[in-house]
C-alpha cells in the first residue's frame, strides 16, 4: 500500500515527533522501510530512512531531534525493489536539491530508469518513488519552474500512485495524485498532507480532499490547487470536518460494517503478499518448528480464529496446538508453561486487556510471545518477541469482520509454510470471497424473512467450520440481540434440540467432506417442523435436505472454511438492519476493551 504525509511549518521546529507520529497512524500500510526527509530553514537537507517498522527506524535514526520548516514521511510496503536502505523512501534528485516520496505504483519504473541514467542523473534505487524525484528533475533540468515540471512529470510516470516532494531552495512542498489517495490538511501555522484523512485528524478537521489529475503547493498558510491538464488554478473551499474519522471513511456505504465485510478480498490479497515476502514469519515460523508447544491466545472473535488455527495446523502441518481464550490461560496453563513454549496472542486491537494479562503471565514464566496484531504499535506489539500485521487497514465497526478472515488467512498461511505446502492455491482467496459475497447477497433476501423475528436460534457446523459457527454465532448475538449460540453440529442432539419448534431457525455451515453428518444434524431439526438454513458446497444433498442454500466455492477444504464465515456475517448485518439497529456500533460494547 505505501504511505506518505508531509507537512510545512512558519517556523523551524522539531518536525521529527510529528512526522514520526503520523508514520504510526499511517503504518498499517506499509512497513518494509520508513524514511524521513527534512529540509531546514536554510534549505539542507536531513535525510533518514532504512528498512524496518516505524519504531525500529524510529529509534536507531533517532527521528525525534530532527528539526525543519518542511518535512516529508514515507512507509513503504515494497513492490519495486526488495525493502533496503537504498529502496527506502524518501529519494533525493541527483545533485541533492530536491526530495520527493510516494504511495502506489509507477508501472513504467524499469523503463524510465534507463532513461534517466542516459539523460546523466544519478539514479541509486530500483525503486519507483525514485523516478517521481527524477521524473521532476528531468524537467527542472529543462529549466522549468516546480509546477510546470510536476505537469510534465505526471505525464512521464504511469501507474496509480501519489506524490509529494520539496525543493531545497524553496518554502513550499508540493504533490500530485493520481489513482492513489491525497487529502489536504490547513492548520493554524502549518499545511499538512496525508496519503488517509484519518492520519491528519488529530492535526487539524480543515481538510481539502483532492481529486486525480491535480496538483497542490502547500505553504504554512496556504493549499493552492492546480490541474495538471492545463495549470489552471482550482477554487475548492476548505471543509470542516465535522464528524469523527469513522464518517470520513465508509466509502459510499451505508455501514463500516458492509464496506469492512466488502474489503475482505483486498485485504486478503495485502496480507498474502506481505507475509510471502516477510523475514518476520519466517522468525514466527522458525520459533514455532522449535516450540515443545504451541498455544493460540484471544478473546472474543479473536479466539475463534485460534479455535480455527489449530484445526488448520493439525490438517496442514501435523502439529497439535492448544487454543485458549486469553483469560483461561493462567487456569489452564501457567504451571506448565516455560522458555520451550510459544504463545502466539492474537488481538485486531492489539490493546485487549484479557489478552494483555495472558501475556504478562507468559512472560513471567519465560514464554516466547508472538503475535498477530492489525493496530500496529498497540500494546501488544511492544510486549512480543516479534508480531505478524493483519494489514486490514482500520476496522471501525465494533463487530469484526476483515480482521477475522485475516486471522483466518493468516493462520492457513503459516500452516501451509509449516507443512511445506506451496502457498500458491491462496492467491486466489480474494476472487472465492468475491464470490461468496455475491452469493449471499443473492440467497439472503430469501432467508431474512423466516430468521429476522427470532430471538433465539442456533448456529452449527462441523471439524472445519466449528470455529465458522461459533463466530458465526457470535456475530449475530452481537448485532442482532437476538440469542444465538454457536456449537459442534454433533452436539445439538445431546440437549438443544429440544429448543426445537415449527420454523426454529438453525444454521449449519459445511464443507464438502462433512456433509453426511450435516445432513443428519439438518433431518433431526427439519422432522421436528424447523427450518435449516445451509452454508456449503454447492451440492444435491445440501439442496434436497435443507430449506434454504447459500452455495460456497470449495477450492479447499481449509479455505472454503474461511469463505464460509462471510454469508454468517452478511446474515448478521441484514438481519440487524431489519430490526432496526445500528451494526457497526451496537449496545453495551466496544471496540476496544481495555479494562478486566
Ligand atoms: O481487539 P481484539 O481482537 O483483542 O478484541 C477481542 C474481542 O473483544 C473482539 O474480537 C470482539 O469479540 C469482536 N469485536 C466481536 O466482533
Amino acid at each position: 500500500m505505501c504511505g506518505i504525509f508531509g507537512i510545512v511549518t512558519t517556523n523551524e521546529q522539531r518536525l521529527g515527533p510529528i512526522l514520526t507520529e503520523a508514520g504510526y497512524r499511517l503504518s498499517y500500510r506499509g512497513y518494509d522501510s520508513v524514511g524521513i526527509a527534512t529540509i531546514h530553514a536554510d534549505g539542507n537537507i536531513d535525510l533518514r530512512k532504512d528498512a524496518g517498522k516505524v519504531s525500529q527506524v524510529a529509534e536507531k535514526y533517532n527521528f525525534n531531534e530532527m528539526v525543519g520548516t518542511r518535512g516529508i514521511l514515507q512507509l513503504r510496503w515494497a513492490t519495486f525493489g526488495e525493502p533496503s536502505l537504498v529502496n527506502s523512501q524518501p529519494h533525493l534528485d541527483s545533485e541533492g536539491l530536491m526530495v520527493g516520496a510516494h504511495n502506489g505504483n509507477v508501472v513504467n519504473n524499469v523503463e524510465l530508469r534507463k532513461q534517466f541514467m542516459a539523460e546523466g542523473m544519478t539514479v541509486r534505487s530500483t525503486n519507483d518513488g525514485e523516478s517521481c524525484v527524477h521524473a521532476v528533475e528531468r524537467y527542472i533540468r529543462k529549466g522549468l519552474s516546480i509546477l510546470e515540471a510536476i505537469r510534465h512529470a505526471y505525464d512521464d510516470l504511469e501507474g496509480d500512485y501519489a506524490f509529494v516532494i520539496g525543493l531545497a531552495k524553496d518554502d513550499k512542498i508540493y504533490a500530485f495524485k493520481k489513482g492513489s489517495g491525497l487529502v489536504v490538511g490547513i492548520g493554524n501555522d502549518f499545511a499538512c498532507i496525508s496519503s488517509d484523512l484519518p492520519s491528519i485528524l488529530p492535526l487539524t478537521r480543515n481538510i481539502i480532499f483532492m481529486n486525480d489529475g491535480e496538483i497542490v503547493e502547500l505553504s504554512a498558510k496556504s493549499a493552492r490547487l492546480f490541474r495538471v491538464i492545463d495549470g489552471k488554478p482550482i477554487d475548492r473551499p476548505i471543509e470542516e470536518v465535522e464528524d469523527t474519522m469513522e464518517a470520513a471513511q465508509k466509502g459510499g456505504f451505508a455501514h463500516f460494517m458492509l464496506k469492512e465485510i466488502n474489503e475482505q478480498p483486498k485485504v486478503a490479497e495485502e496480507l498474502i503478499h506481505l507475509w510471502e515476502n516477510s523475514t518476520d514469519v519466517e522468525q514466527v515460523l522458525a520459533a514455532m518448528q522449535q516450540a515443545r508447544s504451541i498455544y493460540f491466545i484471544g478473546c472474543g472473535t479473536s479466539y475463534n480464529a485460534c479455535v480455527a488455527g489449530t484445526v488448520y495446523f493439525n490438517r496442514l502441518a501435523g502439529r497439535s496446538v492448544f487454543p485458549v481464550a486469553a483469560p483461561q490461560f493462567t487456569a489452564q496453563y501457567n504451571n506448565a508453561i516455560g522458555p520451550e513454549d510459544v504463545g502466539i496472542f492474537v488481538s485486531q486491537s492489539g490493546e485487549t486487556k484479557d489478552v494483555l494479562n495472558a501475556v504478562e503471565i507468559a512472560r513471567k514464566r519465560g514464554m516466547r510471545i508472538f503475535s498477530l496484531v492489525n493496530v500496529v504499535g498497540s500494546t501488544l506489539t511492544k510486549l512480543s518477541e516479534n508480531w505478524l500485521p493483519l494489514t486490514c487497514g482500520y476496522e471501525i465497526s465494533v463487530p469484526a469482520t476483515k480482521t477475522f478472515t485475516n486471522q483466518l488467512v493468516g493462520f492457513l498461511y503459516l500452516a501451509y509454510r509449516m507443512g511445506n505446502i506451496p502457498t500458491s492455491p491462496l492467491l486466489q482467496i480474494p476472487q472465492w470471497m468475491n464470490e461468496a459475497i455475491q452469493s449471499s447477497q443473492d440467497q439472503i433476501p430469501h432467508i431474512l424473512p423466516h430468521i429476522k423475528d427470532w430471538n433465539d436460534l442456533y448456529c452449527l457446523g462441523y471439524g472445519l467450520t466449528y470455529p465458522i459457527a461459533l463466530e458465526g454465532a457470535l456475530k449475530l448475538k452481537e448485532i442482532t440481540y437476538a440469542h444465538c449460540e454457536g456449537m459442534l453440529s454433533t452436539e445439538f442432539k445431546h440437549g438443544p434440540l429440544a429448543a426445537v419448534t415449527k420454523g426454529y431457525p438453525v444454521i449449519f455451515t459445511t464443507t464438502t467432506a462433512d456433509i453426511p453428518v450435516i445432513i443428519s444434524g439438518i433431518n433431526e431439526v427439519t422432522c421436528r417442523g424447523g427450518c435449516a438454513i445451509a452454508i456449503g458446497p454447492k451440492d444435491e444433498r445440501l439442496d434436497t435436505n435443507a430449506n434454504y442454500v447459500i452455495s460456497i466455492s470449495q477450492p479447499t477444504p481449509e479455505i472454503a472454511s474461511i469463505l464460509s464465515v462471510i454469508p454468517l456475517q452478511l446474515l448478521s448485518y441484514h438481519m440487524s438492519l431489519s430490526r432496526g439497529y445500528d451494526p457497526d456500533f451496537p449496545r453495551n460494547l466496544s471496540k476496544t476493551l481495555t479494562v478486566d
